[in-house]
């Protein structure tokens, strides 16, 4: 239905349209203030609600080490993390059940989490296990706990329903397990709502001038023809399992990207971007020799294609409060030849992108924070972020909203039907 919308003639307005046409019946009841239908518009335009039964990104494996607690806020909820005695996480709420202290200031001993206000003592089940001058316990001393997975480099965790959190629905990010000569990693985090930094992912097509001093190759206009950036456009995107995804094949100088060492040869540049629910994306560039890209007929090349030069890049986008976003990205090469340096340097100029990603984004931040009434234009590039949009949007219109009721440790508690 998306493409018969985002047809040539009236695409600014189609697409909001078609946005609208797709609209979930009960979305409206999850998007907060909804009795200003200027501010309604816009608000679903820019700022989604959050969706909760899916697994969300913690943070990279490396950065939960044996050395204490580490808190974090994920949708509005603060989580404390810990590694027990076998190397295994537990995510439990951030505040002790006594008097609220963050249990993220506490001590870890042995297998359990030590509140350091008043000594109260929590295993990783969440139930209290000792009170400092007393003997009785009471059962409702005890703090939620959240469905923790490492697996491929990654802390997932369940902010949801827990006997919904099923661990193959994790996004396969395997490409993280493979061997690369060079891997990295960070974040940084946003002041902006995490729809608008999906939306950024969504379009490559602003590599080209948001990073025409990084990473991008300057767009210079001819004398005839459209101005046309080169990169993938979400324009080409396509749905795939809960998510949309763009590929496309570049060849000759534009397939010259900063990520290829100069070693590797031109050539036809296979490049493949996946978006998952909620913020995880997965992209790999593979360059080939000349005449690949023709003799796979502009289809994905196969496993038996042999590639000079692989580059790829695992990047999630984990909201923690309405305006605030923490964003994960990596970077993997092989290559045939690098030279030394080289892959630092290319890591450098990647970092810097990510900096002029987070300086526009928050600057539109600011702008919709202080037009909340006005609405966005629309362009085919948007393509990929309306069918993402809209996939959240079904999504979150298909859970039940969290109430002080059911998302109370009573509710998810290990001990709830004995409370
Ligand atoms: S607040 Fe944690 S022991 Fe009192
Ligand atoms: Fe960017």
């Amino acid at each position: 239905m998306l493409g018969e919308v985002l047809t040539e003639s009236g695409l600014t307005h189609d697409i909001v349209k078609g946005s609208n046409m797709e609209q979930p019946e009960n979305f409206e009841e999850r998007i907060g203030n909804t009795s200003d239908p200027g501010r309604r518009e816009q608000h679903e335009q820019t700022e989604l609600p959050f969706l909760r039964n899916i697994w969300y990104v913690a943070g990279w494996a490396s950065q939960f080490d044996a050395s204490g607690p580490a808190g974090r806020t994920i949708i509005d909820e603060p989580i404390v993390l810990y590694r027990k005695r076998d190397g295994k996480l537990v995510a439990l709420a951030d505040r002790c059940a006594h008097r609220w202290a963050p249990l993220s200031f506490g001590r870890v001993e042995g297998d359990d989490l030590r509140c350091m206000y008043h000594g109260l003592k929590f295993a990783a089940d969440g139930r209290c296990v000792q009170v400092p001058g007393q003997d009785r316990i009471a059962k409702s001393l005890c703090v939620r706990t959240y469905p923790v997975i490492e697996k491929h480099r990654v802390v997932w965790i369940w902010m949801g329903d827990p006997t919904l959190a099923d661990p193959t629905l994790i996004p396969d990010l395997g490409l993280l397990d493979q061997h690369w000569q060079h891997l990295y990693f960070g974040n940084l985090d946003y002041e902006a709502n995490y729809s608008l930094i999906n939306d950024n992912l969504l379009d490559l097509s602003h590599v080209a001038f948001l990073h025409e001093k990084t990473i991008g190759q300057s767009v210079v206009p001819a004398a005839e023809g459209p101005l046309k950036p080169y990169t993938a456009s979400g324009s080409a995107a396509k749905p795939v399992d809960r998510g949309v995804r763009v590929e496309s094949w570049v060849s000759g100088p534009l397939a010259r990207t900063v990520s290829l060492p100069k070693k590797v040869p031109d050539g036809d540049l296979w490049t493949r971007v996946d978006f998952l629910a909620p913020g995880i994306l997965i992209a790999i560039d593979q360059m080939y020799p000349y005449g690949v890209a023709e003799e796979c007929k502009s289809l994905p090349p196969g496993p038996e294609r042999v590639s000079l030069c692989d580059s790829m890049s695992i990047q999630a986008v984990t909201p923690m409060t309405a305006r605030k976003t923490r964003y994960f990205y990596s970077f993997g090469l092989r290559a045939s030849e690098v030279e030394a340096g080289e892959s630092d340097a290319i890591w450098q100029l990647a970092k810097e992108a990510f900096s002029e990603d987070l300086r526009m984004i928050e600057a539109v931040q600011r702008t919709i924070d202080t037009h909340p009434r006005d609405r966005m234009g629309g362009i085919a590039a948007d393509r990929g972020l309306v069918l993402f949009r809209n996939l959240m949007k079904k999504l979150i219109a298909g859970e039940t909203p969290p109430t002080a009721a059911n998302n109370s440790p009573k509710h998810y508690g290990p001990r709830a039907e004995k409370v």
